[in-house]
């Protein structure tokens, strides 16, 4: 780090937020945060609602079920693809109004759609929305944090994903009785409501204001976030920073290549470690090793209250003990979870007694140690790594992977399962997650306490 980057850093950390500010700052995540709860409550809520959609449209077959659980997956890889330029260009505040209207517009045409093709295409929509919100809130949040604050309020945004896939698990089985799988779809239209509204309220990302030449209207900003001479230290160096207008080309060049590849690849380990066959097809799995469907379910909402609980323990540890010790932490626990289920499968696919028991206990461990380390800690890292000015397409490139390397893991898992068996399939994840393992241990920056600028100057 340069000199210079040290002084920067002191006196913006000297000029420290009052409590007032960090009640804005606070207020400024958790309205945003709205979009991840939006992401986790759209992806977890199919699982339940597929089960009753016969009601509507007579059987289903396989390939319809896929249809509508996977599509939504494309159309956030599509969604992740736009945000970051659409951000960069108009602005992170606009950009986020038109993806609330586009949850909206999406979940209101899965609850009111007439035919499967018009559910399909509803939820190809809604993927949209749910690319870009998983995109722009953490590069949103990210910007407005203070640096001693930041590790803690970008996790709100992982906080609200585990949240919102915990609320969908929880209104799915609520409707079960009723079947009301409209109610399912639809009932998100309240939380993306309150995204638009909340985000009508906030102020456009000071960074990217500094970064158009509107230094007045990033000073309004500013002064409500940060005190004193922290405000115009912040305007200096982001200022300051080398201008490089990039194309998302540019993203490939040697200067670039080395952070651009710690997103990617940590994008691509955040799934193919596993985290959405058990997000996604916990029950399915326990019910296939024998259990009851209660059991099923009741292990299930067991495994999103965990995922919640240990999101949360993160957030109070991510700025004390710094990024990565959560992480090389976190995935060893995942590894040593992964290969506990792979051992209670060699047995074959069903599971009785303590096996059945042990096998959960391993599955909620390796689910708190998601929660703790990758599953935060990956959102979190890729708001900071990249430069201001090809930031929003950087993190495109990272979330567009992260969501289609999810769509390959979720098609193809249970035909995995089919092919290699539960414990081929499990071994396998915790070969990739002692990969994962030696890949952060090798090459994930620690950023903890550093200012945005800083982290920049220092990955060049
Ligand atoms: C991942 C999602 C996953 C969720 C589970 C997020 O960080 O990106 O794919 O479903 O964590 O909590």
């Amino acid at each position: 780090m340069t000199e210079a980057g040290h002084q920067d850093s002191s006196r913006i950390s000297a000029s420290a937020t009052t409590p007032a500010m960090r009640r804005h700052v606070v207020l400024v995540a958790s309205v945003t945060a709205l979009g991840g709860l939006l992401f986790g409550y759209d992806t977890g809520v199919v699982s339940g609602a597929l089960l009753y959609l016969h009601t509507s449209f007579g059987a289903l077959t396989s390939l319809d079920k896929e249809l509508v659980t996977s599509l939504l997956l494309i159309g956030a890889l599509i969604g992740a693809l736009g945000g970051g330029r659409v951000a960069d260009a108009i602005g992170r505040r606009p950009t986020l109004l038109i993806t609330a209207v586009v949850f909206i517009v999406g979940q209101l045409g899965a609850a009111f759609s007439p035919s499967l093709g018009v559910l399909i295409i509803s939820r190809v929509v809604t993927g949209l929305a749910v690319g870009t919100a998983s995109e722009l809130v953490p590069l949103f949040i990210g910007e407005a944090a203070p640096p001693r604050l930041r590790g803690s309020l970008v996790s709100f945004n992982q906080l609200a994903i585990t949240l919102g896939i915990l609320v969908s698990f929880l209104v799915d089985y609520g409707l079960s009785a009723s079947k009301d799988w409209r109610l399912m779809f639809g009932l998100a239209v309240v939380p993306a409501a309150l995204l638009f509204g909340g985000m009508l309220f906030q102020d456009e990302s000071a960074h990217w204001l500094i970064r158009q030449g509107r230094i007045d209207d990033a000073r309004k900003v500013l002064t409500k976030v940060r005190s004193g001479a922290g405000v115009e230290e912040e305007i200096k160096d982001v200022q300051s920073l080398p201008r490089d207008k990039a194309r998302f080309l540019d993203l490939f060049k040697p200067s670039l290549r080395k952070v651009v590849l710690v997103g990617v690849v940590l994008a691509a380990l955040q799934q193919v470690t596993g985290i959405n066959t058990i997000i996604y097809y916990l029950p399915t799995l326990l019910r296939g090793a024998g259990l009851r469907s209660s059991a099923s379910l009741l292990a299930n909402v067991g495994n999103g209250l965990v995922n919640v609980g240990f999101t949360i323990v993160a957030i109070f540890l991510v700025d004390r003990v710094g990024r990565r010790p959560l992480l090389i932490g976190g995935i060893s626990g995942m590894t040593i979870g992964l290969l506990v289920v792979a051992i209670e499968f060699l047995g074959g696919s069903k599971l009785h007694g303590t096996a059945a028991t042990v096998a959960i206990v391993a599955f909620f461990f390796y689910t708190a140690s998601f929660a703790i380390g990758l599953g935060p800690v990956f959102w979190l890292l890729i708001s900071e790594i990249y430069p201001v000015d090809v930031r929003g397409q950087a993190m495109s490139l990272a979330t567009m992977t992260n969501w289609g390397a999810n769509f390959v893991v979720t098609i193809s898992f249970l035909s995995l399962v089919g092919a290699i068996h539960a414990f081929g399939t499990f071994f396998l994840f915790a070969f990739l997650s002692v990969f994962a393992l030696l890949y952060s241990l090798l090459r994930v920056p620690e950023t903890k306490g550093q200012s945005l600028q800083e982290i920049e100057r220092d990955m060049d």
